[in-house]
């Protein structure tokens, strides 16, 4: 048996996995670029604008967007490389496998789940918000008890939170429709995302006209602290506030990644994955600094603070474009489809990555049962069902949203270096996508994630240092034990 934390998967040797644990290739370029799309648009631009804009930025939360889009478009292209060439399930996982050794793998793998798992109970939490306001129209209403988590108190009445149960509900009913298979979810998705970015686009187009210039006045606040109803100090305006704005803001981009994790899904995965990430990535990055734009040219920071703290673009609508209430119902729909499609991949994500991580030996083999009608890792879907609930019901969504930034940041990092210790280590394996100028983008990928990390701030490397250590701990009790690689 090896003892060696650096042993490696054979990148030529990854056909032998596919063709054993084959699960179902239905995908094809579009429906690639829809499942990123479905990823990506969601409780970043709906909820963490505005949240960006209260505590960080202000208006130049667009700045924000910016510096986000750009490490994401470096990292994406790193991503890309890796998918046209190591085209089977298990994203950054994978790859990270094969350029930097098991135990790098596992640091990556067990980072993932903060992405994946976290990002679903963040996006949960936000389908929450925006389901009060959908019952607000027939009078209905969830009290705020059983719609937040016990750490938050509302800014208004003053009253606690104690179980998120919405956010539980829809994580429930996504898992159970995941667990019936790809194609059925992939089409639902296909659906959703045009609504998704029909609706991005009306904001933008009908909200234009109403933006008032003094909200985007000035446009950098003079940096201050300012300390939140939950009593976090933030770096309020400044080049601190635009760069915390784009590690909060990132959590938008997060999702183009999680297409690589269907490459074992996906019909031509040589040609069709690039086109999948960076298409998805390119259309976003457009439609959000356009978007938060308008979304911080309507309303004013004190809103955001305050009334319009939850359900944000609706609460902007309602308030400041007179006579679209019929707009502000049909984003408030909209957005509850948008959030499910991206819970969806979210989870399909986890349970793909903890696939391979299963099939290497790294966690339990139940993580890698397929279900014998549908073809999927039920099993897994089931266990993460109950993981992700308890994130979703019982923390605020602030802080599982910025643990799901740092968390994915991280990875990203991870891959940047992979791809140039790749090109170094096996200059010659076939690569259908090249990144180009290797190793200057992963270098200013790295650097433009670190300064992302950096505006987090450090309750956030705190929260990321301990889950990490945590998953130390696993991989010396199992992994390392039950590894197929060492045997
Ligand atoms: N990018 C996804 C969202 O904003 C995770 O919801």
């Amino acid at each position: 048996m090896k003892h060696k934390l650096t042993a490696r998967k054979d990148v030529t040797h990854f056909n032998d996995d596919i063709e054993k644990n084959a699960l179902k290739r239905t995908l094809g370029k579009w429906s690639l670029m829809a499942l990123g799309i479905g990823a990506i648009i969601g409780a970043g631009l709906f909820v963490r604008t505005a949240s960006a804009a209260a505590n960080n930025a202000g208006p130049s939360v667009t700045i924000g967007f910016i510096i986000a889009g750009i490490g994401c478009a470096l990292a994406g292209l790193c991503y890309a490389e890796f998918a046209s060439m190591i085209p089977i399930a298990g994203s950054a996982y994978t790859y990270s496998y094969a350029t930097m050794g098991e135990f790098v793998a596992w640091i990556i793998g067990w980072d993932l789940v903060l992405e994946y798992a976290l990002g679903a109970a963040t996006v949960s939490i936000a389908w929450s918000e925006y389901l009060n306001k959908l019952l607000e129209y027939f009078g209905l209403h969830i009290p705020y008890a059983w719609s937040h988590s016990p750490f938050e108190v509302d800014v208004l009445t003053g009253a606690h939170g104690i179980m998120n149960i919405p956010a539980l509900f829809i994580i429930f009913i996504l898992t159970m429709l995941l667990i019936r298979g790809m194609q059925e979810s992939s089409f639902v998705n296909g659906l959703i995302v045009i609504t998704k970015v029909t609706i991005v686009l009306l904001v933008i187009i009908l909200g234009w006209s109403y933006i008032n210039p003094m909200n985007h006045t000035p446009y950098i606040p003079e940096a201050q602290k300012y300390i939140d109803s939950q009593h976090v100090v933030h770096n309020y305006g400044g080049w601190l506030g635009i760069f915390g704005a784009a590690g909060v803001v990132f959590f938008a981009f997060i999702g183009f990644d999680a297409v690589s994790t269907a490459a074992q899904e996906a019909k031509n995965p040589q040609k069709d994955m690039p086109i999948g990430i960076l298409g998805s990535l390119a259309i976003c990055t457009v439609l959000y600094i356009l978007f938060s734009y308008v979304l911080t040219g309507l309303a004013t920071v004190n809103d955001f603070r305050t009334q319009g703290k939850e359900a944000s673009v609706v609460f902007a609508i309602q308030h400041y474009m007179p006579g679209y209430e019929w707009l502000a119902k049909s984003v408030t729909v909209a957005i509850l489809a948008g959030f499910s499609s991206v819970i969806l991949v979210m989870l399909m994500g986890q349970s793909r990555v903890f696939f391979s991580m299963s099939n290497d030996g790294l966690v339990p083999k139940l993580f890698s049962h397929i279900h014998p009608k549908f073809h999927t890792p039920y099993k897994s879907n089931i266990l993460f069902l109950g993981f992700v609930g308890i994130f979703a019901a019982f923390i605020p969504g602030d802080v599982v949203g910025d643990m799901t930034s740092i968390g994915t940041l991280f990875a990203f990092i991870l891959v940047c270096a992979g791809v140039w210790v790749l090109r170094v280590r096996e200059p010659n394996l076939p690569r259908k996508f090249k990144t180009p100028l290797v190793p200057l983008v992963p270098i200013l990928g790295i650097a433009v994630c670190l300064l992302m990390i950096y505006g987090l701030g450090w309750p956030n490397w705190l929260r990321l240092g301990v889950w990490m250590l945590i998953g130390l701990v696993v991989y010396f009790m199992y992994g390392i034990k039950h590894s197929k690689l060492r045997k």
